[in-house]
């Protein structure tokens, strides 16, 4: 297959994604303060986006004939996001999950090059896409500081 860098691409997307996801939510769960109820609801609907977004990306991978390693194990051992801190402060959740956001943009950035080298116009669109969403994410974090 000529596109071999890309379903790599797509797996540790899947991976960060999926790492991500589960620290927003579990920030939705735990994060205690002043605008309690505005970034429990947003944690929330950000969850909902990455979880949407992780099903695309496996779905990608299954269209170019890969199989998805859809393990808790393999998502950990390829993510460069590490898990949430349940006992961090709201500020300290809003850091870490625009960190989380801003290090898949970076990585996503190198992809959509390798992608449109390879040919695999489709998944640098699926790419661009995803790039558009974290900065979103991660202004709207920002935002609510
Ligand atoms: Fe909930």
């Amino acid at each position: 297959m000529t596109n071999h860098q890309t379903i790599q691409n797509l797996e540790k997307l899947l991976a960060n994604s999926y790492v991500l996801s589960l620290k927003t939510q579990n920030y939705h769960w735990n994060v205690v303060g002043e605008n309690f109820k505005s970034l429990h609801e947003l944690f929330d609907a950000q969850y909902e986006e990455l979880a949407d977004a992780i099903d695309g990306i496996a779905e990608r991978m299954r269209a170019l004939g890969s199989k998805v390693e859809g393990t808790f194990e393999n998502f950990l051992k390829l993510s460069k996001i590490k898990s949430g801190d349940k006992n961090f402060s709201k500020s300290e959740m809003i850091q870490d999950l625009v960190f989380g956001h801003e290090l898949i943009v970076t990585d996503l950035k190198v992809a959509i090059k390798v992608a449109q080298d390879e040919g695999d116009e489709a998944t640098a669109d699926i790419f661009i896409g995803r790039i558009q969403s974290h900065e979103k994410a991660a202004w709207m974090l920002v935002s609510s500081q």
